[in-house]
């Protein structure tokens, strides 16, 4: 029998409107709106994107600032719906998308692993019984009862890490925040994905940190002002990647 993708996104758009004009007041946008007169810039974050999943992929999604990576995370981690298109995921999901997403700043961690626990699915019993192992595996015995907002973002990072994956979920989709962890953290969360990888469980990783993307992942999505560019085998894409970095002249460079 043939394999499913684990994720599975056809021609997906997301359109932002962005109001052009300033209106002094709630009053004067309403007369806007009747007279017609508001305008909107439309704007695709994504346009047409088409791509299949398979359980077990090590995904990398690369791609400049802006280019809509975050946003197709959203879109397949339910938070967006996509302006026009499907997305069919078939499993359950740990994201890691924003920092601090699931957290209460004024709570403590130790309040906060109850918190985000539950927002994962956990009972509380469950937490109990892995309580311990997400304090190691964070390393932030210490800090249990401050406030997460005294947390550094690399201590905050380290806690979201730790709780999202004490389970195996089907989906790890891990959005750039790893990028805040000091390189021990980084070699951990590495390790701890390959651990969930060589258990079935499917990642997505968005790093701008393309050394990242080659050692961990075998396919990579490049995306480009919205519409994916390359994907595949992980390989030629970085190579082509990099290229296209050395390319692109600097944003400030004094035009010819
Ligand atoms: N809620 C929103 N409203 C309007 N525009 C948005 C919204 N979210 C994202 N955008 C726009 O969509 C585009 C893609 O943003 P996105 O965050 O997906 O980029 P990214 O590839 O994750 O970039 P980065 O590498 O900087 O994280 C950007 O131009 C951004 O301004
Ligand atoms: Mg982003």
């Amino acid at each position: 029998m043939e394999q499913q993708p684990i994720i599975s996104i056809r021609d997906v758009s997301m359109r932002f409107n962005l109001a052009k004009e300033k209106h002094e007041s709630l009053k004067e946008y309403f007369i806007a709106l009747t007279h017609g007169g508001v305008r909107f810039d439309e704007f695709f974050a994504l346009k047409n994107v088409t791509l299949d999943i398979m359980p077990g992929d090590f995904y990398g999604l690369i791609g400049l600032n802006g280019s809509g990576k975050s946003t197709l995370l959203k879109i397949i981690s339910g938070v967006y719906k996509p302006s026009a298109g499907q997305v069919t995921v078939r499993g359950t999901i740990a994201p890691l998308i924003e920092l601090g997403a699931g957290f209460d700043m004024d709570l403590t961690a130790r309040e906060n692993i109850y918190l985000n626990g539950t927002v994962l699915g956990y009972t509380p019993k469950y937490i109990d019984s892995k309580f311990d192992e997400i304090v190691e595996f964070s390393e932030l015995r210490e800090f249990l009862d401050v406030p997460l907002k005294n947390y550094s973002s690399g201590m905050v990072a380290r806690l979201a890490f730790a709780v999202a994956t004490i389970t195996k979920p089907d989906i790890l989709i891990a959005d750039e925040i790893l990028s805040v962890g000091d390189f021990l953290f980084q070699q951990k969360c590495e390790k701890r994905m390959a651990e969930l990888m060589s258990g079935g469980t499917t990642v997505i990783l968005v790093s701008h940190s393309i050394e990242q993307i080659e050692r961990m992942c075998n396919k990579v999505a490049w995306l480009d002002h919205g519409r994916l560019r390359r994907n595949g085998e992980a390989a030629p894409i970085t190579a082509e990647y990099r290229r296209f970095q050395k390319e692109e002249p600097p944003q400030d460079a004094p035009q010819a």
